[in-house]
């Protein structure tokens, strides 16, 4: 573990030097089947990228196995339910693991085998994390779709990897809300034909529709045993499949290998939060996003950890939640997204100075920039000046978190995320290519592969190259711009290409508009972000419909409805304007640039709009914002 700067400065300048030897000498602190012949391999422009090549390995000995010597008894994972009056579980390293290599011969019985994908469509709980691990036993690869997504999106993604298993569970809590998740799967599987069996795990109780390929996970359960030895994996195998959304419809299936991910979520991890033997770690995260696989699960597994899972939402049964489960399990680490702080900056202090939060020590923040009053009251408010903030910039792509500052080791400094990780070589670009050296603003890229970086796209590598290496040759493309101080800081600035933070969450706006295309009455669409104080991002629809004369509240409404039912209600837009036209250049192009600033009310400040094809349009847009 980095102890301090020096050593930082240590590690990163020997991660430059020498990466291979900087990896090799991580990646021996863990438990490996057979060794690796060559530390990496890569080419950028194919692109082709494998660490630890020809290591033999399972992740879930490293998460689970090697820890059963040293801490059986130490607590795993502890699950705080939605209800408060619901008792928290505590599982053991023992005890995970064998419900761990229980649900995995579980999933063997029921057909599955190593390479097949296993889709997961589960509310937070354990059975979650460990249906995750399961897959991994066996060398299964799992692809967790986030359980607030609709049918449609559940079985888009079903689809795309060809899953010929889900695991899902009758319903799942969300504050005072039941959702029905096996419904909603029961409505996604219509349209999926590799599904053969489907694992339901039961949590709300509530009565299912019943298919001949269902089984209740507690029946096969306790058909099989815990005896389940983990299957070899190479370290270039598939791990898992993440989708994350892009500037066309189609989402992208990102696939994370096993050993690379392994080694640089427990590093980071380790580093990162300066997590010590007794803490208590929280990530607020769902696993149904890559925070949580990677500092949920795997990271704080990997390290021994004792990590949170939470089932609940902050606001249930009141807005002290997150607080009052702070000093009920007396958490160290808290690690959540600036949508959470400022939703909950908006509540009296009160509702904080009533818990006791002295076991804090680190907090973190994850997901989107961190604007500086949520930062500062974050850092008064919950940490009372007391716990460093690491800011952490990563994305689903990326695997684990390259840019932040390390909790109390490295300095950090309100809303930038501060300095690259050891082994990260970040740059600015100008819009030309070129590297800006100092201090500046530009297009972050990295330069050099670093373990855990997405491999491939599911089924479409090609398009993996064009999004990330193809813009900037020689570099990974993140797709966001950032500026840099004259200590090398970084403070990210937001995306520069189609997709929108919204509460944390990564939305393209092109399926948003398909989403929307297909309502009957509409004719085209057109949907962007724009700054919210709470949200970060909201989104705005720009709307040409057939009959201007329409009845404009009913189609919101139905356009609404459309969002949530494609996508998922994270999706909906706060705003929608039925317009007569869209702006656009004289070939067709839609101006998305005016449109951002129109939404923003920016509207003094909209550049030269007289090539337009229709400049009209943007007076019209100016008299309904007003
Ligand atoms: C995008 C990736 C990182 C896991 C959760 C989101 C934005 C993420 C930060 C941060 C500023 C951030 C970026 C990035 N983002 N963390 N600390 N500061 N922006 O993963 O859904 O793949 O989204 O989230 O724009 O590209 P994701």
């Amino acid at each position: 573990m980095i102890n301090s700067l020096s050593e930082f400065k240590h590690a990163a300048k020997q991660a430059i030097e020498n990466p291979e030897s900087f990896w090799n000498d991580i990646a021996n602190e863990f438990q490996w089947i057979s060794p690796w012949k060559q530390t990496l391999a890569f080419d950028f422009s194919t692109p082709e990228i494998k660490w630890f090549v020809g290591g033999k390995l399972n992740i879930t000995e490293n998460c689970l196995d090697r820890h059963l010597a040293t801490q059986p008894n130490k607590t795993a994972i502890l699950f705080e339910p939605n209800d408060p009056t619901e008792e928290a579980q505590h599982i053991t390293y023992k005890e995970l693991h064998s419900r761990v290599c229980q649900t995995a011969n579980m999933l063997k019985a029921n057909g599955a085998k190593k390479g097949d994908r296993i889709c997961i469509y589960m509310p937070m709980v354990p059975e979650l994390a460990i249906a995750v691990l399961a897959c991994a036993r066996i060398g299964a690869i799992h692809s967790v779709v986030f359980a607030g997504f609709s049918a449609t999106a559940l079985a888009a993604r079903i689809n795309d990897a060809s899953c010929t298993m889900l695991l899902t569970a009758d319903g799942g809590f969300r504050g005072a809300k039941t959702i029905g998740l096996k419904d909603i799967a029961d409505e996604a599987l219509q349209s999926c034909t590799t599904v053969e069996s489907c694992i339901v795990f039961q949590r709300t109780n509530k009565q299912v529709n019943w298919n001949p390929i269902d089984r209740w996970w507690h029946e096969e359960i306790e058909k099989v045993d815990d005896h389940c030895p983990a299957e070899v994996m190479d370290s270039e195998d598939p791990l898992f499949i993440l989708y994350t959304s892009g500037s066309t419809g189609k989402p992208k299936g990102m696939v994370h290998s096993c050993g690379g991910y392994m080694v640089y979520t427990a590093y980071t991890f380790q580093n990162v939060f300066q997590y010590q033997s007794n803490d208590v770690y929280w990530c607020t995260a769902d696993i149904g996003w890559i925070t949580g696989h990677s500092y949920i699960v795997y990271g704080p597994l990997a390290n021994g950890a004792t990590t949170v899972m939470f089932e609940g939402v902050p606001s249930y049964p009141d807005f002290d939640r997150f607080w009052e489960v702070c000093a009920k399990h007396k958490i160290t680490h808290f690690y959540t997204a600036p949508t959470a702080i400022r939703a909950l900056q908006k509540h009296p202090t009160a509702l904080i100075d009533k818990h006791d939060l002295s076991s804090l020590k680190v907090l973190g923040s994850v997901g989107e920039p961190i604007n500086a009053e949520a930062w500062h009251w974050y850092d008064a408010h919950v940490g009372k000046h007391n716990c460093p903030i690491v800011d952490t910039w990563w994305q689903t792509e990326t695997g684990g978190i390259l840019i932040t500052s390390l909790a109390g080791v490295t300095p950090q400094k309100p809303t930038f995320a501060t300095l690259p990780m050891p082994g990260i070589q970040a740059v600015l670009l100008n819009n030309e290519g070129d590297e800006i050296e100092g201090e500046g603003e530009g297009i972050l890229a990295i330069k050099h592969p670093w373990p855990s970086i997405a491999r491939t796209i599911w089924g479409d590598h090609e398009r993996y190259k064009n999004v990330y290496f193809s813009a900037y040759p020689g570099y990974y493309f993140p797709g966001d711009g950032a500026l840099r101080d004259a200590e090398g800081n970084f403070r990210i600035t937001g995306r520069v290409d189609d997709v929108v933070i919204v509460s944390g969450h990564n939305l393209g706006t092109a399926p948003i508009e398909n989403a929307i295309n297909q309502h009957a009455e509409v004719v085209e669409s057109a949907v962007v972000g724009f700054p919210h104080d709470i949200k970060g991002n909201a989104l705005c629809a720009y709307v040409i419909v057939k009959d201007i004369s329409i009845d404009k509240t009913l189609i919101e409404k139905e356009i609404r409805e459309e969002v949530a039912k494609t996508i998922g209600p994270i999706a909906k837009p706060d705003r929608i304007l039925v317009v007569s036209g869209l702006p656009k250049t004289r070939s067709g192009k839609i101006m998305r640039r005016i449109l951002r600033k129109l939404a923003a009310g920016d509207d003094n400040n909209l550049g030269d709009i007289s090539t337009l094809l229709n400049p009209e349009v943007v007076d019209e847009i100016r008299r309904q914002n007003s």
